[in-house]
């Protein structure tokens, strides 16, 4: 009886190894201040872009108010640069009291009211990036009941002015500090960063049952070849990545730059694609009071936000790489449906490029292909070929059904079946949720 309990219990808990904390089940989204707004503290002349409360709620007032939070873009993230550069005089971090005069728990409670949550920044080393104070072994604790008391729902832990064997000691520390706290807190760690993001120095592992979600590379700057630099890392790295990732945990590309000054529209659905592909976390570092119908259209896509949130929780991969420089990615998504994406690395002009599902290791049967950027939708054959333009630096991007099984419906009259019919299974139906 004991033993069969136990087993039960342990092929439960066994199902995923994610950081116990019940949190980000599908890839955390919202809006992230760094990439964006950077280290501005120059609210004399700067008011509206520096690094303030005013800015925060700014941002909130734009999540609640434009459609964003029903999407579920809900998490106002805080960077570097929010504290005072001194602790207070009972060794707690502060925030910087002109910038941010009503403090850290005001702007939580701000967030909460609009049905959004407030996240906030800390690096486990002697000083944050920016130089501000750190989060040294001996402070974590005390940092952790800091945020938990001023209802903080995630920190972001960044790993400047450390080594290898702080880190090793302060990341998991901390998991265990926010989880004694007893508020739910989803913890990204920055930590594989500083490691190279690979094996043998990176323990996915075991980062997948410490964090919800970490930073494995580089920093994303306003620019194609960084979102591109990323992309390959990622996908060159897919084999050790993907594993990684699931409910709870998940590898994180860095921010959404879509919105800002570096990307073009075809730019900007290919960052779109490949981090929905990636089951990436979709943070936005953009300015939401003055972004483009353009951009807001791609970020507010439904079908795409419904791959990346797609409950199964599976990475996707780059399953061709063609000479001609035109990669596939699929990603598998419940009820036996899928994504593809189709990306160019081209620079000439639109590519025709000619394929099949059974190309693409699809099994026999017919599918449904929608488009998620034009809305078109078009029944496929496994064995027909079909060509997409996709243009220089884009991407074409496509949700596909579970194959219809082929049913045979009888029709009886009497007792004598009269004949029979092909009917499209309702698997091949769009989701609900894409409405
Ligand atoms: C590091 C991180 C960035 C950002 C800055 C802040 O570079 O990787 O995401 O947090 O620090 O200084």
């Amino acid at each position: 009886m004991h033993l069969s309990v136990l087993v039960f219990v342990s092929v439960l808990s066994g199902s995923s190894f994610a950081l116990d904390n019940g949190l980000m089940r599908t890839p955390p989204m919202g809006w992230l201040a760094w990439e964006r707004f950077r280290c501005d503290i120059d609210c004399a002349h700067d008011p509206k872009n520096c690094i303030s409360e005013n800015l925060f709620m700014d941002m909130a007032d734009r999540l609640s108010e434009d459609g964003w939070r029903e999407l579920g873009y809900v998490y106002v993230n805080i960077d570097d640069c929010w504290s005072s550069k001194q602790r207070d005089d009972q060794g707690r971090l502060q925030a910087d009291p002109k910038r941010f005069p009503g403090g850290i728990h005001k702007l939580a409670r701000y967030m909460h009211d609009r049905g959004l949550k407030l996240g906030i920044y800390g690096d486990m080393g002697t000083h944050t990036c920016g130089g501000y104070p750190g989060t040294t072994l001996d402070k974590i604790q005390l940092d952790a009941q800091t945020f938990a008391d001023w209802e903080v729902d995630m920190f972001k832990f960044d790993g400047c002015y450390s080594n290898a064997s702080v880190q090793e000691e302060g990341y998991p520390l901390m998991s265990k500090a926010l989880n004694a706290t007893g508020r739910p807190i989803g913890y990204s760690c920055s930590w594989p960063a500083y490691q190279g993001g690979l094996p043998p120095k990176v323990n996915y592992t075991q980062l997948g049952q410490i964090c919800n979600l970490w930073r494995n590379y580089g920093d994303i700057q306003d620019s194609w070849s960084s979102v591109l630099n990323i992309a390959d890392w990622f996908f060159e790295n897919q084999d050790v990545l993907g594993p990684a990732a699931g409910p709870g945990r998940w590898n994180d590309p860095d921010m959404l730059i879509i919105g800002d000054f570096g990307l073009s529209v075809d730019q900007s659905r290919s960052q779109m694609a490949l981090w929905a592909i990636l089951a990436a976390p979709l943070f936005m570092s953009n300015d939401l009071r003055t972004i483009s119908g353009e951009a807001r259209s791609i970020l507010q896509n439904k079908m795409v936000i419904g791959i990346n949130q797609d409950p199964m929780g599976v990475q996707g991969r780059r399953i061709v790489k063609e000479k001609s420089g035109i990669e596939v990615f699929w990603r598998p998504l419940s009820g036996d449906a899928s994504a593809l994406v189709f990306f160019s690395r081209r620079t000439d002009m639109p590519y025709r490029y000619q394929t099949s599902l059974s190309k693409l290791n699809y099994t026999t049967g017919s599918y449904k292909a929608f488009d998620v950027f034009t809305n078109s939708a078009m029944v496929l054959k496994d064995s027909a070929d079909f060509v997409v333009s996709v243009n220089p630096t884009g991407v074409v991007m496509w949700y596909i059904s579970a194959p219809a099984r082929l049913n045979v419906r009888q029709y009886f009259s009497s007792d004598r079946m009269q004949g029979s019919a092909y009917r499209l299974d309702k698997d091949n139906a769009i989701p609900r949720v894409f409405f």
